[in-house]
This record gives C-alpha cells, structure tokens and sequence, in this order.
C-alpha cells in the first residue's frame, strides 16, 4: 500500500500554490493523498506568519499532533513556510513540539525530498532553513488541485519593506523567472485544459527590475495574453506605487485579461501611508483609479486596508473610510494591525489600544459588506459569463465566478466544472450570486 501525505496550509495564494508543489514533491516520492490526518504518514505544515493569529492557528494545528505521533512514533511531521524562515521561530517551534521531525524554509522547498530520505534513515531531527535565496529553482511540478483555475509564479520575494510587513524578511529579495520559463508554463496549462491562469508576484509591477533588460511587467502580459486559446488571466498583486498606464494599456488589447485589478491601498491617509513606507500618496491612488477607469470604465478594484497602525487617529481612519467610498471597492481584505517582531512599525511609540482596533475594523467592515451587497444587487436580472470550478454537495449547487471574481451559484444536470457557462442572475445574497444556466 502507497504512503500517505496531508497538507495543512496557511496563508496567502503564493503558499497555497507552493502546497501544489510540495504535493509534487512528494507524489514524485511515491506518497498519495490522504484528507484524514490521522492515515497519513507525512504531514506537512506549509506555514504564514503574516499575521500573529496566523501562526496561533500553526502552533495550535501543530501542538494537537502530539498524541497521534505518540501512538504512530513512524508518522513524519514537517514544518516548512513562512514561519520556519522567521529569525528565531525555529527555536521557538523545536522547544514547543520536540515530536517535529523536519523543518525547512520557503527558500529551500526543492530540498524537501532529501530532507525526508534523511530522516527515514536517522532518528534525529531534520533542521535545513536556507539564510539567503538563490537561483530559482525550475524542477518543481506542482500537483495542481484547483482546476480549471492554475497559479503560475512569475516572481519570488520583496524588496518594499513596508514597515509593517515581514514577507521581504521570510522571503528574500525580489527574483523574476525568466519569461520562457512563464510562457512554457502557461501554453502548456491552456493545452492542459486550464480556463483561468493568474499570475503571481508579491509586487508583480516590479517583474523584471532585478533583471533590468527592458522587458517589462506589461510586455510579460501582453505575451501571456496572447497565447492561443479561451482562458482568463489574472495577476495579483499590484503595488500602488508601481502600477501604470503601460498595463492598463495591455488590459485594453485584451479581453482574456479580467477586468478586475487587486490593488492594496492599506490607508487612505497619507500620513500613515507614510509611516507605512508605500510610498505613494492618496492622491496618487485615486488618480491611477480614475485613469484604470476612464480607459476600461467596467473595470472593478478590490484592495486590501489595514486598521490600527500605530498612531494611527480618528481622522486617519475617517480618510480610509471616505477613500473607500469613493473608490467604491467590489471588495475588501480588512485587517486589524498586528505587530510582528523585526520589522520597523514593531519599534513605533503610538501602538493602537485593542478596542480602538476593533471598533475601526467593525466600522470599516460594515462599509465594504454594504459596498458589495449593493454591488451585488445590480447583477439581479442581468446575465453573466460563470467560468465553473466545483460543486457544491451541501447545496447540491455548481459554483463558479465571473470576470469581477463574484461567485454564482446554479443548477445543472451535466457536470459543468471548467466549463465557462451563462448564468441568469435571479437573487443575490451579500457576496454571492444565484441564477439559472441559459444558453445564448
Ligand atoms: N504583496 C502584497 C500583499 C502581501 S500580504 C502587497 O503588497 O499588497 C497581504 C496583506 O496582508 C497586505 O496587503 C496587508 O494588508 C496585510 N498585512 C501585511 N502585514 C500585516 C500586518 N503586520 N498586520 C496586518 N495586516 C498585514
Ligand atoms: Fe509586504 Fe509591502 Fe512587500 Fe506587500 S509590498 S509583501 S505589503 S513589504
Ligand atoms: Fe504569504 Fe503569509 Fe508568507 S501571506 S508570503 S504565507 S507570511
């Protein structure tokens, strides 16, 4: 009988396709899936640490492990992500759960499979965390789970040092692949059968500035978007400072590309945008949202905003509050500021009490839910192009999405997963859209 593995996964979707890829590793090793932890015989933790409840949910999820690896001693538990490559987060995880028998980092996931041959040959612990990145690494075949959606990476890493943020210390700096590695990968998933390829990048504006060959993000989208064949194409994420003309221009030549751009704003005060170092202002944000509109005027934006940075006032808030009114976001990520160890706004004096915190998020969630409730209700009556992904067995329902990233749901009677299909939209429900198939 095959070997057993289980994925837990935490995080961002650069984590979610490096589980793919983990995955591939350990099919190469002869392993097969399992769902129930307690069949497997290789767990790995593929962790985030973006935020702290991030790795509370880690350490929870992994401290509940210590029966089974008592009553199954031959169980593999390992621990890789951004979590291990925080600086002295592998101590701390070695003293609370001595039974981990494999650590490794985001910038040597390659050596997972020589990692584990290891430890099946020692009893001791595994510990092999790379300091600094190197070349990319082109071997890897992930086992994709998410057809007909395929994330491809296009870049690695980030140099903004926003001072919140610790994914340019867990990281690395900023590496791009190589565009034929891309258009390779991206022509064999259409062939493949793919229906909706998304780019991926912490910053994917800067794609080639390591390289500096003139060959820019806008010319990799343009070459991706004019591969042969129906697909989508997203990209995330865009960095306000570096988002342009030249990609909305691209955006324009195609209609593969969807009209939806992902483009954090985190504040909509330029003090804490400041404090923050986005380096761009509120009104640089509202002026690229107007030329993204004025050239594709159905183009939606979703953003990400974070509440509670320190020193943060009322006032600040207030202009988040009143940039996302009039942006009118389809949707929001809302985060409350959460402090974390190395970075530059861990040393700011003016940390934001907890009820402040919370009061702001609840305030500002109830805006981007009403946001996109009302956006919703527009869709009622109209009829939208769904790419389907799955089925929905509670509801007995098929779901899937259109351009803008809103989910529907309906009824078929032949399995219509990586179709794309006609939905009728008969009721909207906060964030989702319910409707009848029809044909055109
Ligand atoms: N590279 C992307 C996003 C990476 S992390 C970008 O630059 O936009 C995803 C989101 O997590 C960020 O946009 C930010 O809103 C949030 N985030 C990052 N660090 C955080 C922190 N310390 N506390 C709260 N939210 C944080
Ligand atoms: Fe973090 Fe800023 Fe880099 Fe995004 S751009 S990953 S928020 S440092
Ligand atoms: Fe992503 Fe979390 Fe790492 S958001 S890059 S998995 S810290």
């Amino acid at each position: 009988m095959k070997q057993k593995y289980h994925i837990v996964t935490y995080g961002c979707q650069m984590n979610v396709h490096e589980s793919e890829k983990i995955a591939g590793i350990l099919r190469g090793m002869g392993y097969e899936e399992t769902n129930a932890t307690e069949l497997a015989d290789i767990i790995v933790f593929n962790t985030c640490c973006i935020r702290e409840n991030a790795e509370n949910h880690a350490f929870g999820n992994i401290g509940a492990l210590k029966k089974l690896k008592k009553q199954k001693p031959s169980l593999i538990i390992a621990v890789g992500g951004c979590m291990t490559q925080e600086k002295g987060k592998t101590d701390v995880l070695k003293a609370k759960f001595p039974f981990i028998d494999i650590m490794f980092g985001t910038l040597n996931l390659e050596e997972l499979e020589s990692l584990i041959l290891q430890k099946r040959a020692q009893k001791k612990r595994v510990v092999s965390i790379r300091e600094k990145e190197g070349e990319i690494v082109e071997t890897l075949t992930p086992y994709r789970t998410s057809y007909p959606n395929a994330w491809v990476n296009i870049m690695y890493g980030c140099n903004n040092f926003c001072s919140y943020c610790i994914v340019p210390y867990v990281r690395g700096r900023e590496r791009s692949r190589k565009k034929e590695h891309i258009l390779a990968e991206v022509k064999q998933l259409v062939k493949d059968g793919y229906k909706e390829i998304t780019l991926l990048g912490q910053n994917v504006n800067s794609y080639g500035t390591d390289v500096n060959d003139g060959y820019t993000f806008a010319n990799l989208l343009d070459d991706v978007a004019s591969i042969d064949g129906k697909f989508r194409l997203r990209f995330m994420t865009s960095h306000p400072k570096d988002f342009n003309v030249d990609v909305v221009a691209v955006m324009e030549k195609h209609r593969k590309i969807c009209r939806l751009v992902h483009l954090p704003v985190q504040s909509g005060s330029d003090d804490v945008l400041r404090a923050m170092n986005r380096r761009y202002t509120r009104e640089k944000y509202l002026d690229e949202i107007e030329m993204l509109r004025s050239r594709l005027p159905e183009t939606e934006v979703t953003t990400d905003i974070i509440v509670g940075f320190p020193n943060e006032t009322e006032e600040d808030f207030l202009d988040t509050v009143d940039l996302v009114k009039k942006v009118d976001f389809a949707s929001a990520f809302t985060f409350v500021y959460s402090k974390r160890q190395g970075t530059k706004a861990a040393e700011m004096d003016g940390q934001i009490p907890e009820d402040i915190q919370k009061d702001r998020i609840m305030r500002l969630v109830e805006l981007v839910n009403s946001l996109t409730r009302a956006k919703s209700e527009k869709y009622v009556g109209k009829t939208v192009e769904i790419l389907c992904e799955d089925y929905d067995e509670k509801k007995g329902l098929y779901l899937g999405r259109d351009e803008f990233g809103r989910m529907g749901y309906f009824q078929s009677d032949t399995n219509v997963v990586g179709e794309f299909i006609q939905l009728k939209v008969t009721k909207a429900n906060g964030i989702s859209l319910y409707g009848e198939k029809v044909e055109v």
